[in-house]
């Protein structure tokens, strides 16, 4: 038996909350002690399949009833910033928000200042920056292991550039390890261009990095989708959607040599990368290390995002990071930005109890 649990509560158990909530109820170092959500006949099958009696409606009831230690905030966007802040100012020492943060930078600022300074967590979501494998590959490129980092790029940032290109900044910024300093970005289709959200807009473009590193930006796979960093010494690493790939030296055709890469196995891998995300909250909470996926990796993903399209918007205009404008915004897919009871991608009573 481990002592003192972690007290959670998940904020929106639909189906990405009930991935979280498989996790949490597995974890032998955390417990489930509250569910929140709005659909009455959902909350409660998604109670009675995982075993927690303590249901609420609303954030604000859920808090005048309890402080969990910890609260996974998995509503569409729109609703994070409210459940964000009503935990925060209720103490909750450990926050995790899903992705993207939001679609406006003051309320990315917003969550992100307020658990900062109140000296509480903000923990990213579902996200690929979080698995085991990705953390691995980037440790080796900080400690030198393959030189130099010199050159990135970014591939197949087109169709969700904020819903799931938060994906690549988040590793891109994780390998290079630098912020995104400058935009410089071409959009297209044109029509998609002027639309405030980023369905179906795909970006061209080059970043200028903190450290210096230039990284070219493909809205089309190339074919790759994720990111690639290549370093002075011929070590490219890629991340496409999986464990990261590393490249060494060249062969006889000049044609890059892949190395056989043996990842650590590591425990509750069946959850993913969410693992990783939640793994790695519960052990700063504990004192040992940061988030794998902060708040703050989450801001300025969407920043990167909606700089790309205001940049193409502008006439491929290059913009410094921060942004002056924080009211600038880019609502992700209405599946994200409202969830799929209003758009039309409800889950049946029975899928979330777990019996179809
Ligand atoms: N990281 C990933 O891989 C990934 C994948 C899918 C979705 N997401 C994100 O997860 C979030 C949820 O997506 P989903 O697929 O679970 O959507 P969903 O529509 O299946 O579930 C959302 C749930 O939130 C509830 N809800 C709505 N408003 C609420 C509120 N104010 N308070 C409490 N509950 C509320 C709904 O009743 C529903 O049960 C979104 O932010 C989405 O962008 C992330």
């Amino acid at each position: 038996m481990v002592k003192d649990k972690l007290r959670v509560a998940v904020i929106g158990c639909g189906r990405m909350g009930q991935e979280y909530l498989k996790a949490y109820t597995t974890y032998p170092d955390t417990e489930v002690v509250a569910l929140v959500d709005t659909q009455p006949e959902r909350l409660q099958a998604v109670g009675e399949r995982f075993g927690v009696k303590a249901r609420f409606a609303t954030p604000d009831a859920l808090l005048h009833s309890l402080t969990p230690d910890i609260a996974a905030v998995v509503t569409p966007v729109k609703y994070l910033k409210y459940a964000v802040l009503a935990c925060a100012q209720a103490g909750v020492k450990g926050i995790s928000v899903e992705k993207p943060i939001a679609a406006t930078l003051a309320d990315a600022d917003a969550m992100v200042d307020e658990c900062s300074r109140r000296g509480l967590i903000l923990a990213g979501g579902n996200l690929q920056r979080a698995m085991n494998e990705v953390q691995e590959a980037a440790r080796r490129l900080q400690a030198g292991e393959f030189g130099q980092v010199v050159g990135a790029s970014v591939h197949a940032f087109g169709g969700e550039i904020s819903g799931g290109g938060c994906q690549h900044i988040s590793v891109l910024r994780l390998f290079a390890q630098a912020e995104v300093e400058e935009v410089l970005a071409w959009g297209s289709p044109s029509e998609t261009l002027m639309q405030d959200h980023d369905t179906g807009l795909s970006i061209n473009g080059v970043f200028r990095l903190s450290n210096g590193v230039p990284c070219q930006v493909f809205g089309a796979a190339t074919p790759f989708r994720g990111v690639e960093v290549w370093t002075d010494q011929q070590v490219l690493v890629r991340w496409d959607w999986g464990p990261p790939e590393i490249f060494a030296g060249l062969d006889g055709s000049g044609a890059r040599k892949r190395l056989e890469v043996e990842y650590a196995p590591y425990p509750w891998s069946e959850f993913g990368y969410l693992t990783g995300s939640i793994r790695s909250l519960v052990a700063a909470l504990r004192g040992e290390g940061a988030p794998w996926v902060t708040g703050h990796d989450l801001r300025q993903a969407l920043e990167v995002a909606i700089a790309c399209q205001r940049s193409a918007q502008l006439g491929n205009v290059p913009l410094r990071l921060p942004l002056a404008d924080r009211s600038l915004t880019l609502y992700p897919s209405p599946y994200r930005w409202l969830g799929g009871d209003a758009t039309g991608l409800v889950q049946s009573t029975a899928e979330a109890a777990g019996k179809s």
